[in-house]
Formats: structure tokens, sequence, C-alpha cells
């Protein structure tokens, strides 16, 4: 599959500011600095396309990028940069101000068709159990993406997924992709789980 273009489209607070366009989105989310930026980059191609950086909570606004690939099924979608929660750093009232603006976005936009958790297999906190459990509540169960693999010795990579599992308390069914930004691993794996839910998507529409 070739990714033809990617372009940033709009950065948004509101749902009236959302791009007018319907097309499938995916929204990437996860705890600042989890790497949900770089892995935008890795997937796409691009190395500077999302704004990664080494100071926690950089992503501030939900961020629409327009893809365009020759996949037959996957076509043309948007990738959304979500914002990383649990940044202890920040003001409580713009934290609370972020939740309402990522909960409005994952509850209620009807283009979404996955919602990618970014985890860091290392350190999972609490919060990403909890996120795990809310996103199934709300009906948005999610691929679940380790990261920074590359910075795991082999035997922790073996434990890796069964250990991400136990944690998170995944239900059965939900897929786990080991990934890492630097080296790709994990790409077609995930591109091959993306595209099975575009395709669901688009043939209900
Ligand atoms: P916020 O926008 O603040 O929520 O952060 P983010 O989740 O978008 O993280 P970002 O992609 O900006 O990456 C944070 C840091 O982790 C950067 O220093 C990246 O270079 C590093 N990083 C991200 N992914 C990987 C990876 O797969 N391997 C390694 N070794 N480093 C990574
Ligand atoms: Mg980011």
């Amino acid at each position: 599959m070739k990714i033809l273009s990617a372009e940033f489209v709009k950065s948004c607070r509101l749902a009236a500011d959302y791009p007018a366009e319907r097309l499938p989105e995916i929204a990437f989310l996860g705890r600042s600095n989890v790497g949900k930026s770089s892995l935008i980059n890795s997937l796409l191609g691009r190395k500077t396309l999302a704004h990664v950086s080494r100071t926690p909570g950089k992503t501030r606004l939900i961020n629409f990028f327009e893809v365009r690939t020759d996949d037959p099924i996957i076509g043309r979608f948007y990738t959304v940069d979500v914002p990383g929660y649990g940044y202890a750093k920040v003001a409580q009232a713009v934290k609370a101000d972020w939740g309402d603006m990522i909960n409005a976005y994952l509850r209620r936009r009807s283009e979404l068709c996955a919602v990618v958790l970014l985890i860091d297999g290392r350190h999972i906190q609490t919060l990403d159990i909890s996120t795990v459990r809310w996103l199934c509540a709300i009906g948005r169960p999610p691929i679940v993406v380790a990261t920074k693999v590359d910075k795991l010795k082999q035997a922790e990579r073996q434990r890796l997924l069964s250990e991400v599992r136990e944690t998170l308390q995944l239900p059965d069914g939900l897929p786990v992709v080991p990934y890492s930004s630097v080296t790709h691993q994990g790409r077609e794996h995930l591109w091959a789980l993306l595209r099975e839910r575009i395709g669901l998507m688009r043939a209900r529409t």
C-alpha cells in the first residue's frame, strides 16, 4: 500500500470545528509522552507530520490529518491525534477542559471507526486500566498498541503480550500490537487492523 499524501487539516477543540467532510476517522489516544505523534508519523511514513516532543503535553488540541492511500479499502481517511491524558503538571482547569474535549469527540463522533490506545508496556498505570474500561463502556473497544518496544530486552518482549493483557484486564478478542516508531515494528499488523475497521465502516454507509 502507498500513502499518496498526508496533510495536516486542522486543530479543533469544539465539535463545531471538526472537519465537515465525512471520512472514516482513526483516533490515537494515550497518556502524555507515550508516543502518539511518533506512531502517527511512523504509520504514515512521514518524519515530521505530527509534532513530537520530549516535553509531555505538547499536543493540546484534537488534530486532524487527511491521509490518501492507494488501498481500495482504506482509501482516504482522517488520522486524529488526541491530546495525551494524565499529565500531572497541567493545571486542573486545563485538565477538565481537555477531558470534556476528548469525551465529546470519543462519545459522539459518528465517523470514528477505531480508537487506537497507546500504552507503555513497561509502565502501565491505573489510568490506562480505567481508560480501557471506559472505552469499552462507551462502545469504543480499543486497538491497544504497546509502544517503544525497541527499548525492551528480549525476555521483556516475550512477556509483553501476556503482561499487557493481564494488567489491562483486556476483554478477549481485543488485539494488542507491539510497536516501535523507531524500527517500525508492528506497522503492517496495525495497518491490517485499521483496514478491517475502515472496511466495516465503509460497508455500513
Ligand atoms: P503528547 O503529545 O505530549 O501527548 O506526547 P505523544 O504521545 O504524542 O508522544 P511523542 O510522539 O511526542 O513522543 C514522546 C517521546 O517518546 C519523544 O521523545 C519520542 O522520540 C519518544 N518515542 C516515541 N515513540 C518511540 C518509540 O517507539 N521508541 C523510542 N525509543 N522512543 C519513542
Ligand atoms: Mg503528541
